[in-house]
């Protein structure tokens, strides 16, 4: 996730365009640039890091003009990097890009362009625009764009400027988001509406597929066939804090909002149907996956919980014995490690400490080691074998929500891309769970549509002090995420206990009115969880459950039930998480607490 900003007017450009960009910093900020036209000719100024960095290198050495883009970047291509930042430019530098999305067909774009005659200087998705802008142009930036648009496959929204028609940007979206701001004699893009606010509060929010050519003076809106459009200008009542959050009331709520779409990127040209896996950053050969007799995942907190599932999943798919460590307790159990070892460590910040240091342990013990993580060049990444971003963009609240369910889906692409070297999953059950897969967004947004439901169980619930959260198998696995999640934003005590292990000595915590969230969702284990939570009703506990849409056998039993869409048991983690990352969300709400920045807990944990 990135955020682009554009700028068209009277007034010098640079100035402007930083503005924007520190508005949208919460969607990117390894790298930034922008791109000015002036005097027939395109300056462009991009540094690695933060923002900070542009400012200064833009005092020390400005750009003049009042027509510009910019960027600010969360990298998913390319490493970190003045060369991999944005704007990219082609090789005469007369057309410059600004993109937020990812590219899927980029690799194909890349090789189509070279064979023509283009050379490449970044590792990014992007680079391939302002070289399809500059083989379609022929006079006409708008025409160009359109043909250019028309060879990608993915998701972006693209800011571009040709100095050829130095009055003007062309901007486009799809599945990213892009809006215009309007102003008397001036005239804006950016990818969402803080950057735009304190210049104007009318703009347009465009649609997918929607092309837009802005002058100082003019906004043309066009469909992809070039028809153009009139639309409704929006006027937006929200303040500054409001709008970074999308209009959400905490970062927590967007990003639990934005997993359907994060799932989605975090699949995309990875996992399609008909089609072999693609890890472009994982290099295990069959030989070697055929030399892996244990694999250990590794992490901590949240990224741990994602590792239970991992375990699960690797296990059952791969058949390779699976352990799972919390990082703090790995490093100091001489754990036995050799060649035949794979560890995949799992980190959304890639810097905890903890778990970096269990990296280097395996590293120093001939182990293989992948890391899942959602920041590109993290210490992480740069000291495994083999990479699996997930493309979660920026978690801004530190409570993960996003990163966990991206984390699921990197474990199920690992998962299946081990067992089709071995050959332990037949094609076809490979492909039925791609499909299965693939199917997730929207049933993560199905999801999400019950929140008035759990609004009311918070409600219930926000003056316990003790909970329990039961589940079996994949469900004991969401359980324990649950549990972090109601714990760190609510400082509300639960514990996530295995439903057939409670009889062993913890259900003598059950009383009357203990509260108990039961999970219910894998068919397999239903009849023996609807038997524990039998066990824990009689002793005056009460029940709410979750469970798949179709099992109303259960409601005989509970004191309530949360239907979830029907999933495949496998992949019902990814689904079952989101009513509990709202019951935090809900119960924190109500007992007042700060939700994006519990108390005594930092996003990242980097140290001991
Ligand atoms: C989860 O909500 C917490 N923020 C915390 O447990 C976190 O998952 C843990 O500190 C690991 O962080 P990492 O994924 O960046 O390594």
């Amino acid at each position: 996730m990135c955020g682009i900003v554009g700028y068209t007017g009277k007034r010098e450009a640079s100035g402007i365009l930083v503005e924007g960009l520190a508005k949208l910093e919460y969607r990117g900020y390894d790298s930034a640039g922008i791109a000015v036209i002036d005097n027939n000719k395109i300056n462009v100024s991009k540094v690695k890091g933060r923002l900070a960095n542009l400012e200064a290198q833009l005092s020390e050495s400005p750009i003049q003009g009042v027509v510009g883009i910019g960027h600010t970047r969360w990298a998913t291509h390319g490493a970190p990097s003045v060369t991999n930042s944005h704007p990219h430019t082609n090789e005469n530098g007369t057309i410059a890009v600004v993109h937020n999305g990812i590219i899927e067909n980029y690799l194909e774009l890349r090789e189509w362009l070279k064979e023509k005659g283009y050379n490449f200087v970044s590792e990014t998705d992007t680079e391939v625009v302002p070289h399809l802008v500059d083989y379609f142009y022929n006079g006409n930036l708008l025409e160009a764009a359109m043909k250019a648009v028309e060879k990608l496959e993915g998701s972006y929204a693209l800011g571009i400027v040709n100095v050829n028609e130095p009055d003007k940007i062309v901007a486009v979206r799809k599945d990213s988001p892009l809006i215009v701001g309007l102003k008397d004699g001036e005239n804006f893009i950016a990818s969402d509406i803080p950057a735009v606010l304190n210049e104007t509060r009318q703009v347009y929010l465009l649609e997918d597929n929607q092309f837009v050519v802005l002058t100082a003076s003019s906004v043309d809106i066009y469909s992809a066939d070039g028809q153009k459009i009139e639309k409704e200008v929006y006027h937006v009542t929200w303040n500054a804090d409001a709008a970074e959050k999308g209009g959400y009331d905490h970062f927590m709520l967007k990003e639990i909002h934005e997993q359907p779409k994060v799932i989605k990127d975090t699949m995309t040209s990875r996992i399609m149907l008909g089609e072999e896996i693609k890890l472009d950053k994982i290099t295990l050969t069959k030989e070697q996956i055929d030399n892996i007799d244990k694999v250990y995942i590794v992490a901590c907190g949240t990224a741990y919980h994602a590792g239970i599932v991992g375990k699960y999943v690797i296990e059952k798919l791969a058949r390779i014995p699976v352990e799972v460590d919390i990082a703090s307790e790995f490093r100091y159990r001489d754990p036995i490690i050799n060649e035949k070892t794979l560890m995949i460590v799992v980190s959304q910040s890639g810097e905890t400490a903890d778990t970096l240091a269990a990296l280097r342990l395996g590293k120093s013990k001939n182990a293989r080691v992948i890391a899942v993580t959602n920041v590109v060049g993290s210490t992480v990444s740069r000291e495994a074998d083999d990479i699996l971003y997930t493309w979660a963009g920026p978690e801004i609240a530190v409570a993960s929500t996003k990163a966990y369910t991206t984390q699921l889906i990197a474990m199920y692409i690992i998962a299946l891309f081990l067992a089709k070297n071995k050959e332990t999953v037949s094609d076809s059950q490979i492909e039925e769970i791609k499909e299965a897969m693939i199917g997730l967004p929207s049933l993560v947004e199905d999801a999400l549509n019950h929140k008035d439901n759990i609004k009311k169980f918070a409600k219930e619930f926000a003056k316990e002090t003790d909970m329990f959260f039961l589940g079996r198998g994949l469900d004991y696995a969401v359980a324990m995420e649950g549990s972090l999640k109601l714990k760190e934003i609510s400082y509300i005590h639960s514990e996530a206990y295995a439903a057939g292990e409670l009889k062993h000595g913890p259900i003598a915590l059950i009383e009357d009115g203990t509260v108990v969230i039961a999970l219910a969702t894998q068919e397999d284990l239903f009849d023996k969880m609807v038997s524990n939570i039998k066990e824990v009703k009689t002793r005056g506990a009460h029940v709410a459950a979750l469970a798949l849409e179709g099992n109303q056998t259960i409601e005989k039993t509970v004191d309530a039930v949360l239907y979830l869409p029907k999933v495949m048991p496998l992949l019902a983690p990814v689904v079952s998480v989101v009513p509990l990352q709202l019951l935090s969300y809900y119960m924190s709400i109500e007992k007042g607490c700060d939700v994006d920045k519990p108390r005594n807990l930092a996003k990242s944990v980097t140290v001991e």
